[in-house]
This record gives structure tokens, sequence and C-alpha cells, in this order.
């Protein structure tokens, strides 16, 4: 019953990575996704977006991360996963679900979705390219305007040699609107014999326990609900071992929310507080404090008077 965190461009970067790595609870995760073109990009890419390659793959505290590309040209999708893995990479996850339209116009993300060869094909360059000890997975919608080729695709990315594969239950049409369709994902399920791992809508226990029932998985990836309840993993591993678990509360997240500007502290200080207020909205979704903490920074420009609010926050909610 593997719980892994979800790839999340602009929020799941390296320091939130070590953030949830460090309250624990997943036992792996996947990278923002690099985005290929048609190019060999050099080193410096691979590691600005996934730093962790300089520490053997993984955060400080042994969780490794999962090297995702972006892209449609197989052989130089090939390329690059063979340079990520020179660079010391541990895995590579293959994007077939990005929404976006700049990538879907150039036939990347959910675009590939419409055609099973065409996965079938990049799926089997990359595996042929990276050492056969590092496995090659892949990461799904349901398909892009309809599911009708959901299940082909499933069994186009398996027949090509892929570990797993993650399913985000939703097209790139339906884009991240309620449900998700978690039996889609039983219908994939039941057609493939490698691993499948359900992702979407996750935001609490209960929907963990829904999901994992209905999407017949054992493993399931969480995204925004990490964000949102930052120990949602610990919340899920107590549950699944019998364990009795105390949720944080609003002053422990307080504290992480401080020691993640700790390690953004060296970027421009503009980009640092719109961080703190992007992690700070999405909290208030779980934690009512973080609401009013919100009303309050959401005009702030000067980083010092947002940090000293979280600190005010921490000192009043502290028992
Ligand atoms: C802001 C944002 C950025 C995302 N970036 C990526 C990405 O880089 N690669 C990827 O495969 N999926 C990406 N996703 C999709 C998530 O990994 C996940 O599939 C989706 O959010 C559904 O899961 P959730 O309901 O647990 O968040 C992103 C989603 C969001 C909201």
């Amino acid at each position: 019953m593997k719980l892994f965190l979800a790839p999340m461009e602009g929020v799941l970067d390296h320091p939130m990575r070590e953030i949830l790595s460090d309250l624990g609870g997943f036992d792996s995760c996947v990278s923002e996704f690099i985005r290929v073109t048609d190019q060999l990009l050099p080193p410096k890419v691979f590691y600005r977006l996934c730093p962790e390659l300089k520490q053997g793959g993984k955060t400080q505290n042994g969780m490794p991360v999962i090297v995702q590309l972006l892209g449609s040209d197989p052989n130089i999708l090939a390329a690059n996963a063979a340079r990520a893995c020179d660079l010391g990479a541990l895995g590579i996850d293959l994007n077939f679900g990005c929404p976006a339209k700049t990538v879907n116009r150039h036939g990347g993300g959910a675009a590939l979705l419409t055609n099973p060869e065409v996965l079938h094909t990049i799926v089997a360059n990359v595996r042929a390219a990276v050492p056969t000890n590092i496995p090659v997975t892949a990461k799904m919608r349901l398909g892009f305007e309809d599911k009708s080729l959901a299940i082909e695709n499933a069994c186009a990315i398996e027949a090509a040699g892929a570990a797993n594969i993650t399913v985000h239950a939703r097209t790139k049409v339906e884009g991240y609107a309620p449900p998700a369709h978690w039996h889609w994902i039983a219908k994939i399920n039941q057609q493939v014999s490698i691993p499948v791992i359900a992702n979407g809508e996750i935001w609490n226990l209960s929907d963990y326990h829904r999901c994992r029932e209905i999407s017949q998985c054992q493993d399931v990836m969480i995204g925004r609900g990490a964000i949102r309840t930052p120990d949602i993993g610990l919340q899920i591993k107590a549950a699944n071992q019998g364990l009795t678990y105390n949720s944080l509360q609003w002053a422990d997240i307080c504290q992480l929310v401080l020691d993640f500007y700790r390690s953004i502290a060296h970027i421009p200080p503009a980009f640092a507080g719109s961080r703190l207020k992007q992690w700070i909205g999405l909290l208030s979704h779980g934690y009512p404090e973080a609401r009013s903490l919100f009303d309050r920074i959401k005009r702030l420009r000067d980083i010092e008077q947002i940090v000293n609010e979280v600190n005010y926050n921490l000192a009043i909610f502290k028992k």
C-alpha cells in the first residue's frame, strides 16, 4: 500500500518536497515535469528541476524522487531519459496527462492519449534507452476528449515495458472538475497486470478509503490534498497500521510554513512572498485559521511583514 506524492509544477518543487518528505507518510514522489522539445537538455536543467539528483535522487531524508519528462518525440525523450539516468535518476516517469494548451498543441501531454501507437513508441524507446534496473513509468489521464481509448492506452503503455501506470481519473477536457472517475481506474486495473496507482480528488482519509475500494488499487498518488493537509500521508499510514494519530494543529502548520520560508529565503523576496501566499491560500481549505491569516497577508508586499504574521499566528496558537 504505497503512497506517492504527485508531481505539481510550480507547487511541489524541491523545497516543498523536502518539507513534506521530512514530515513523512509518503514513500516516493515524482518531480515537476521537465519539458523536452527538440534537443538534449543540458544537465543544469535537470538539476534545476530536480536538485535531488545531486544527492542520489532522493530527498535529504531518503524519499526517492522520480524524474518526470514531458514531450512527444520518442527519440528526443529517450535521449533525455538516458541523460537523466546518467545524472542519477532513480526512475523515469512520462507525462501523458498535461492539459496545457501549448504543450497539447505540440502533441505532448494529454494530446498523446489520442494515439496509443505513439504512446507505445515513446514508452518503448525510453525503456530501451535507460539501464534495465531503472523503472520507466507513466502518468496518464483517462483520455483527451473522451474515455474511449483509456484501456487501449494503458495496455499500450504496459506492452511497451512500463513498470507501473498512475491514472489521474479524468480526461483532459474534464480538467480538474470533480468528480474523479475512480471506477474507470478499476476498469484499467482489470486489463493490465502492472501496478496501477490511483490519482485524483483524495482530500482526506475517507476519500482515500473510498478511492481504494472503487479503483481496486493498492497504491494511490496525492497532489493537492498533500498541500492542503500536509500530514495526510501520516494520517493514512497510521490508519493502515491501525494506530491512533493526532493530526497536526494550526501552530504545527505555521511552523512548517516558516520552515518552508527558511528554505526559499534566498529567492527574490517577491517570489518568496508569492509562494507563502500560495501555500497559505491552499491551506485555508483545510484549516479555518489559515483563511484569516490569508486575508491579512494577501495584499502585503513586504516579505518581512508576511513572515511576521505567520510568526504571530504561531505564537498565539501554540499551546
Ligand atoms: C498546479 C498543478 C501542477 C501540476 N503539475 C503536474 C506535473 O508537473 N506533472 C504531472 O504529471 N501532473 C501534474 N499535475 C497533476 C497532478 O499530479 C495530479 O494528477 C492532479 O492534481 C490530480 O490529483 P490530486 O487531486 O491529488 O491533486 C499538476 C496539477 C496541479 C494542480
